[in-house]
């Protein structure tokens, strides 16, 4: 037996049967059991993806035990010192940081995408006011293959890319349209002049019976890079919930803006991308130091199904190494816009209570990256509900890479898990008056 292979056997008939090691460049080997079934008749079980690869990918790759993450090979710490959100974006989609030029022509054409069809503004208004934001971006991202129909042949590269720079270039028009319909404001179009995020912030806060010029608040400098940052550490996070959502429905060869759709749904659990916004909601329930071991002890608890938000990770069993360059910028962003928040001191004791505290050591539960997230974009004035909002802003370059990359494979397969049966044997019918 080669030792690039693993031996599965089955006791039941002792027949075994030898599955090849699949070898990345980094991270754990990959036994290939693709025909498992039809060599033993068996299938594998791994509820909730523990051990199991589910596509091959050379985009984004985690070390959970050594807190690392490298976008296409660069670590997250430099670009998030040197890059922009849509260099990251560009490198995430193309695989290469960009040169000068390349940058300028990704960076203008995103730009005069960022528009929306003037006929999408009036299904902003079916919904009510106080519709959460999430609901109303699932909905009119969902809408948008409506608009683009005559470019959505999927077997054509163009086609591919066009969507992908749409989707990219129209999220921060889509968020800021959904806060404005949820307060009232009339929707401000994108400016050619202005940087992505620059441009989100305007189309955010400005009012059009003042000038931009006056909010100079709002595109503050530190807060455009904060937010620049915020983005380049949410871009992508290799097979999550919400990514791999985005695949599978892709699998069926549906089109792009359906498929980023279902990967905002999955992104709003609280589970994943909605634990920004749950973190806040803890702190402010928690609200004084004084009252956090009742809350560890609430998150020990086995028979009380109260979690820590904004703690511990499926693949980071040590510190996420985006929590850290977050809760660094925490403190610049705070101190910056002399904005003293209460809740980040409570986060900081909450953080040092629990590190310390036996269960969380244990588990191996550290503060991931919506432990801080949430509080820096509560000092940039953004609303708690849209905290989600922005995380899928910026997850849209990952979700858009790993669907180029999919399409682009020529021989993807339909995504189809198979199950472990538990239900009933067959039994027949019983009329309704004799049941
Ligand atoms: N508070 C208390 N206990 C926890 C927490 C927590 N935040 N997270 C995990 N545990 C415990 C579980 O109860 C479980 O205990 P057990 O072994 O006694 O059953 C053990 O740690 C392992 O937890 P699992 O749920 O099996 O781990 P899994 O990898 O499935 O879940 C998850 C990871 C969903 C992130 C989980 O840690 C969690 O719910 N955290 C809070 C929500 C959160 O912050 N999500 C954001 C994730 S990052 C992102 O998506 C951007």
């Amino acid at each position: 037996m080669s030792d690039d292979s693993v031996l599965i056997r089955n006791n039941a008939t002792g027949q075994e049967v030898e599955y090849p090691l699949l070898k990345g460049t980094l991270g754990n080997h990959t036994v290939d059991i693709s025909s498992l079934n039809k060599d033993l008749g068996f299938f594998t079980y791994d509820s909730g993806f523990v051990s199991t690869a589910s596509c091959k990918s050379a985009i984004t790759y985690i070390d959970g035990d050594n807190g690392i993450l490298l976008y296409r090979g660069i670590p997250i710490d430099q670009l998030a010192e040197h890059s922009s959100f849509l260099e990251v974006a560009y490198l995430l989609m193309n695989g290469e940081l960009p040169k000068e030029q390349q940058l300028h022509s990704f960076t203008s054409e995103i730009t005069h995408h960022a528009m929306l069809h003037e006929s999408l503004r009036s299904f902003f208004d079916g919904f009510h006011y106080d519709a959460h934001p999430m609901a109303m971006m699932v909905g009119v991202v969902g809408s948008l293959s409506a608009f683009y129909h005559s470019e959505l042949n999927m077997n054509d590269p163009e086609h591919r890319r066009i969507s992908a720079m749409r989707l990219l270039a129209k999220m921060p028009t889509i968020a800021a349209a959904c806060y404005r319909h949820s307060v009232g404001w009339p929707f401000l179009y994108p400016r050619v002049d202005l940087e992505y995020c620059e441009n989100f912030m305007n189309m955010m806060f400005s009012l059009p019976s003042q000038k931009f010029i006056d909010l100079a608040h709002y595109i503050d400098p530190v807060a455009v890079k904060a937010l620049n940052l915020l983005l380049i550490l949410h871009a992508d996070h290799e097979q999550n919930a919400s990514t791999s959502t985005v695949r599978l429905a892709s699998s069926t060869g549906a089109n792009p803006y359906a498929c980023i759709a279902a990967g905002i749904a999955a992104l709003w659990g609280p589970a994943h991308g909605g634990a920004n916004e749950a973190v806040l909601s803890m702190l402010a329930e928690i609200g004084t130091a004084d009252r956090i071991p009742e809350y560890i002890a609430k998150a020990r608890d086995p028979n009380d199904p109260f979690r820590l938000m904004g703690f511990g990770h499926r693949v980071y069993k040590n510190f996420d190494p985006r929590a850290t360059i977050i809760r660094k910028t925490c403190y610049d962003v705070l101190e910056k816009l002399s904005n003293d928040d209460p809740l980040f001191e409570l986060a900081l004791a909450l953080e040092e209570y629990a590190l310390q505290d036996e269960y969380f050591i244990e588990k191996k539960l550290y503060p991931n990256v919506d432990f801080y997230s949430g509080i820096i974009y509560k000092a940039l004035n953004i609303p708690v509900d849209m905290f989600t909002v922005m995380f899928a802003i910026a997850r849209t370059a990952g979700w858009v890479s790993h669907w180029l990359e999919m399409m682009a494979e020529p021989t993807h397969r339909i995504g189809r898990p198979r199950q472990l049966y538990v239900g009933p044997e067959q039994r027949d019918y019983v009329p309704i008056d004799r049941r």
